[in-house]
């Protein structure tokens, strides 16, 4: 008889809208993602994203970092919830905070992150704007492992997304996180299937050492996102 491999088991912490653990659940959802999210934690009371959990039957916290002291203090108590679930990995979709070097090596190899841009390219904020800005002809949305080093961890996979001449910020912004919906699952379909492996000296797939980023490819779909 064959054994059915149990799914992984995730934490996913958001600040906002929530669209990309709405992909992942859908994804989920499809049966495309074996996972299971254990609990969903906003750091943001109001964010729509708690609202979107709740109506999709998830278990949500909110642990409010205006309530704690400083950095350290509110890490320790975000920490402290997400050990309770004792996820396979913890999914950063769209949280704004910086995470102590504490937090960040607490969860070392287990930890992901999506960020809008083609890192090393655009760390930190206003990544649409910037890549406009400096005329770049392509911009896009990576994966990668969360280290102390700030969205400076090996990238698992990215999606290029072409940058049209009249885009705005909006707009362009409005296709990346379309390219986005599709990037997490993809990402976290590799991880949930234990293909990758987090080491000192980067990450492994399929027992082999990842050069460069798996890219996903650009689809139609991304590209007919109007903002308009
Ligand atoms: C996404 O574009 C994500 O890449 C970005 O925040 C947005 C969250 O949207 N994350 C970062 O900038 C992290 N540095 P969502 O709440 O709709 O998923």
């Amino acid at each position: 008889m064959k054994q059915k491999i149990a799914p992984r088991c995730a934490v996913v912490l958001i600040s906002g809208r929530g669209s990309n653990l709405e992909a992942i659940v859908e994804a989920i959802d499809k049966q495309a993602l074996p996972l299971r999210i254990s609990a969903v934690i906003s750091n943001r009371p109001d964010a729509a994203g708690l609202t979107y959990a709740q109506h999709a039957g998830l278990k949500t916290h909110v642990v409010d970092h205006t309530h704690y002291a400083d950095r350290a203090a509110f890490d320790a108590a975000l920490a402290r919830l997400i050990d309770f679930y004792s996820p396979d990995v913890v999914v950063l979709a769209g949280f704004m905070r910086m995470l102590t070097p504490e937090f960040v090596n607490h969860y070392l190899g287990r930890l992901v992150n999506i960020h809008p841009s083609l890192l090393p390219a655009y760390k930190g904020l206003k990544t649409h704007e910037r890549a406009l800005h400096d005329k770049a002809k392509v911009h896009g949305a990576s994966v990668h492992f969360v280290t102390p080093d700030l969205d400076g961890g090996p990238v698992l996979m990215q999606v290029r997304v072409p940058v049209q001449p009249n885009d705005t910020p909006q707009s362009l912004a409005a296709r990346v996180l379309a390219a986005e919906h599709r990037l997490y699952p993809a990402a976290l379909a590799l991880i949930a299937a234990g293909r990758v492996e987090f080491a000192a000296d980067g990450l492994r797939v399929d027992n082999a050492p990842l050069a460069a980023p798996v890219d996903l490819p650009y689809t139609v779909e991304d590209a007919s996102i109007h903002t308009e």
